[in-house]
This record gives structure tokens, C-alpha cells and sequence, in this order.
């Protein structure tokens, strides 16, 4: 198949007569006079390799990011002979101006086809934190996904500003999910706040949740190379696949929704259940049109929320929380209307409340609330909290006893695995008074 090429500049455009009478490796599909022009193509996915005049443009680290974003590779010409000053940046393939149409074809095939295979290749290493000194809490594991279309159900965890506990609740119930059994992937998706990685003590920086959507941008994705990409997380009993989330405050651009519903379709092949840590804004992003590498922090969040089974709406139960999440479930319902969100209490405590605070929630919620049911009530629970997070773990593995433990146990409708307290036959857990969630999560 031929390469669709656009070029840059006079020198560059002059090839095209030369690589058209080649009738074989490329085909030039535009000739751009400005480099915003080369951009705005590249974007729209015409080309796979720009092949850039002298002098037409800055060649730099970041336009080299910028195209290889779009899924494109820059040859650039230079009118002289190699020489140990000019400069060399990464990723560009140089040419000289003078060499026939054939050899620069060549170079585009050579470019395109290493990009192609990089962009393919799976990461070399896993990187693992073990903040307490315990053996292994993370290793390597093989990709196993099917080929078989996603059947895996998709479960985003979302609430308001104030940290209400979103990412204590995703992080925890996936790792419920993994002990009872099931493949379970984590994905952090928060755009604001990227923290699922730092809550299990992972020292991955590379953001594999924008590499995945770098890959999937791309065109070709799948389970298997969302394995790849996935860290795997031992926890007591069962084995996460987590997507880290991007914590470097300019990362976020390369969320693109688009990319980003590929990711979470790929999550349905390769697990069974996906939690999405979803950070709190939902106003959709003004997106100018020339430009669609145009700001879209909040449209990942919007794709999350439409594309989950099942949306657990996080509040925190105090006086701030509660009105809080009655406007993020106004805003959720016109956001994204086909949201069916469950409401679920955390931090719920007396002193924040009053006595009896599952009831008081319960009737101011009756009172001002959306007509959404509540869920689950999380009890506030400090002590439990605390010790997963200096710990880098699940509640499960630190504190199997705990009321939040327990709480968040089932809310995912697992059985609480390690939870050693005698209970008769049938008895629920104390504090926790609603069931929560039915079993299987239903879309
Ligand atoms: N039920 C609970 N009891 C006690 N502490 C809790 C509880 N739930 C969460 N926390 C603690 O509250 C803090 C915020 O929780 P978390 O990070 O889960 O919130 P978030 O909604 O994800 O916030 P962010 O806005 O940072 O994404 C953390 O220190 C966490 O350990
Ligand atoms: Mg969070």
C-alpha cells in the first residue's frame, strides 16, 4: 500500500513530479506552503509522513510530538551535506535536497515503518514501588486478552469537587473485584487529579493511559495491546491491570475522547469489569475548529461517563458535599442523559451529620435530592484510610476488617475475602446497613 505524504515548502514540493512518476511507495496527497496549513492536514489523518522543505520550519522536539501525535513521521531536507553543527532532533530523519525521488521515497518507507513498529512495541519494564518492604506487590504479566468483541462491563466512578473518596472507591472496589475472581482493569481517567498510581505506590510515571491513547489514535487497537500497555498489580488474592493516570499538569491534552472511547472499548475485551477514577468537571470544552489539538480535559470525562454501564456518583456526607453532588447530578443529567448514576455516601459520619447519620442522609436526600436512590453509605473511616495509603495498597491487603473495608466490599458485591470476624450464618457486616449495589452491575 502507498504512503500518503504531505510536503512542506517549494524544495519539498518540487519532489512530488519525481515520486509520482515512481507509481509505488508514496503518494503525495497535499502540498502545504505553511506549516499551520501541514499541521491542520496531518490532523485529519491524510498522511502518514510530511516531508518538510529547508528552512520551512522550526524543526523541533515538539512539532516532531505534535505530528507523531496525529500518527505522522517528518523527513526533513537539508540543502547541504550533513555537517556535525547542524542539528539533530530526535525522531526526524534527515535527507539531502539533492538525492533522487527514489531514495527519498525509501526514506519515507524506512520512517514510517519504524514509527509503525515502535508505536507497536510493547513497554520494556514495569516500574513497582513497595513502600512497607513486602516482596513483589507488582510484576510483569503477559497479555491475555481474546479476540472475542468486549462483552466486559464498564463501571466510572465519578463525583463532585472536595475529593469525596472517587479514587478510594474505584481503586478499592477493583480491587475487590480482582480478589473475588474477576479480571478487573483500573483506569485513571482524571484529568484534574491523577492519583491511582501514587495510591499504589507505583512509580510509573509514563502515564499508560496516554499511551494507550497515543496507540489507539492511531488506528489500531485492541485487548491485547491494551495489555501490554496495563501494569499488572498483585493484590492479596487477585491481580489488577491498572491504566495510570496523567499527573503532569500538561499531559492531559492527550486525552482525546475519541482515542480514549477506543481504550475503554478495548477494556471490554480484556477484562471483565473496567473502573474508571473519573475526575469531577463535566462542562463540555470549546474546541476551536482549525485546531483539534484544541484543550479537551473535560470531553475525556463527558466520554467516560457515556460510555459506562454503570456511574457511581460519589458524595461526600457533610454539609458541602451533599448540596454539591445535588448540582453535579443536575449537570450529569444534562450532560449525559443516558447516565443512569447510583448515589453512594462516603466519609459518613455523626459529627459531620448528626446521630443516626444514614438517616439524616437519607431524608435530607429525600428532601432536596434528585430522585436518584441512594446506594451505599461509606462509613468515614481515618484510621483505615490512612494505613492503605502509606501502604500503597488495597484496604483488603492493610485492613481486611475495617468498616470501609467492608463497606466498599459490598458495594461491589464481593464476599470480603480475609475478613476474619465471627458473623452468624446470613448476618450482614455491621455498618453496613445497604446493600448496595445488585450483583453483576447491570447496564
Ligand atoms: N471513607 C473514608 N474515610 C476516611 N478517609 C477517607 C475515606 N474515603 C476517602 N478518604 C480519604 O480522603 C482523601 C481523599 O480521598 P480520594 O483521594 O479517594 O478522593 P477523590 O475524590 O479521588 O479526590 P481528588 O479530588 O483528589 O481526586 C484521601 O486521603 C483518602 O484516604
Ligand atoms: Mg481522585
Amino acid at each position: 500500500m502507498s504512503i500518503p505524504v504531505i510536503t512542506l515548502g517549494a524544495v519539498a514540493s518540487a519532489f512530488v513530479p519525481g515520486l509520482e512518476q515512481l507509481r509505488g511507495p508514496v503518494t503525495v496527497v497535499r502540498r502545504c506552503e505553511e506549516l499551520a496549513e501541514l499541521v491542520a492536514a496531518c490532523q485529519t489523518g491524510l498522511a502518514r509522513a510530511a516531508i518538510i522543505a529547508p528552512g520551512a520550519a522550526d524543526l523541533t522536539a515538539s512539532l516532531v510530538d505534535r505530528l507523531r501525535f496525529t500518527g505522522v513521521v517528518i523527513i526533513a531536507l537539508r540543502d547541504h551535506p550533513p555537517g556535525a553543527a547542524d542539528p539533530v532532533v530526535d525522531g526526524i530523519d534527515y535527507v539531502e535536497a539533492s538525492v533522487e525521488p527514489a531514495v527519498l521515497a525509501a526514506a519515507v518507507s524506512r520512517a514510517v515503518g519504524r514509527f509503525e513498529a515502535e508505536s507497536a512495541r510493547p513497554r520494556d519494564s514495569h516500574a513497582y514501588a513497595d513502600p512497607l518492604g513486602l516482596p513483589d506487590v507488582m510484576v510483569p504479566q503477559p497479555p491475555d486478552a481474546t479476540e472475542e468483541p468486549g462483552t466486559g462491563r464498564i463501571v466510572a466512578v465519578w463525583g463532585p469537587s472536595g475529593a469525596p473518596g472517587r479514587t478510594t472507591v474505584a481503586l478499592n472496589m477493583a480491587a475487590e473485584l480482582a480478589a473475588a475472581g474477576s479480571s478487573v482493569l483500573l483506569v485513571d481517567a482524571d484529568t484534574y487529579g491523577a492519583s491511582v498510581g501514587a495510591s499504589l505506590g507505583l512509580l510509573d510515571e509514563s502515564a499508560g493511559l496516554a499511551q494507550a491513547c497515543r496507540i489507539a489514535d492511531q488506528g489500531r487497537f485492541d485487548g491485547a495491546a491494551l495489555g501490554r500497555i496495563a501494569v499488572s498489580v498483585a493484590v492479596k488474592g487477585g491481580r489488577l491491570r491498572v491504566l495510570t493516570g496523567i499527573t503532569r499538569p500538561d499531559g492531559w491534552p492527550e486525552l482525546r475522547p475519541a482515542a480514549l472511547g477506543k481504550v475503554l472499548e478495548a477494556g471490554r475485551s480484556l477484562a471483565e469489569v473496567t473502573v474508571i477514577d473519573r475526575g469531577f468537571c463535566l462542562e463540555a470544552d470549546e474546541e476551536l475548529s482549525f485546531d483539534t489539538l484544541a484543550p479537551r480535559r473535560n470531553g475525556a470525562a463527558l466520554r467516560c461517563l457515556e460510555a459506562a454501564d454503570t456511574v457511581l456518583a460519589i458524595g461526600a456526607a457533610d454539609t458541602i458535599g451533599v448540596p454539591r453532588l445535588v448540582k453535579a447530578l443536575a449537570e450529569l443529567d444534562d450532560a449525559v442523559p443516558t447516565a443512569t448514576p447510583r448515589v453512594v455516601f462516603n466519609k459518613v459520619r455523626a459529627a459531620a451529620v448528626g446521630r443516626a447519620p444514614e438517616t439524616q442522609l437519607r431524608e435530607a436526600w429525600e428532601r432536596f435530592g434528585p430522585s436518584v436512590r441512594i446506594s451505599a453509605f461509606l462509613p468515614m473511616d481515618h484510621a483505615a484510610a490512612d494505613r492503605a495509603l502509606l501502604a500503597g495498597t488495597a484496604l483488603l491487603e492493610t485492613a481486611p476488617a475495617s468498616p470501609l473495608r467492608l463497606a466498599i466490599a459490598a458495594l461491589a458485591d464481593v464476599p470480603a475475602a480475609g475478613d476474619t470476624r465471627r458473623r452468624r450464618p446470613g448476618q450482614r457486616p455491621r455498618n453496613v446497613k445497604f446493600p448496595g449495589i445488585p450483583a453483576r452491575l447491570p447496564r
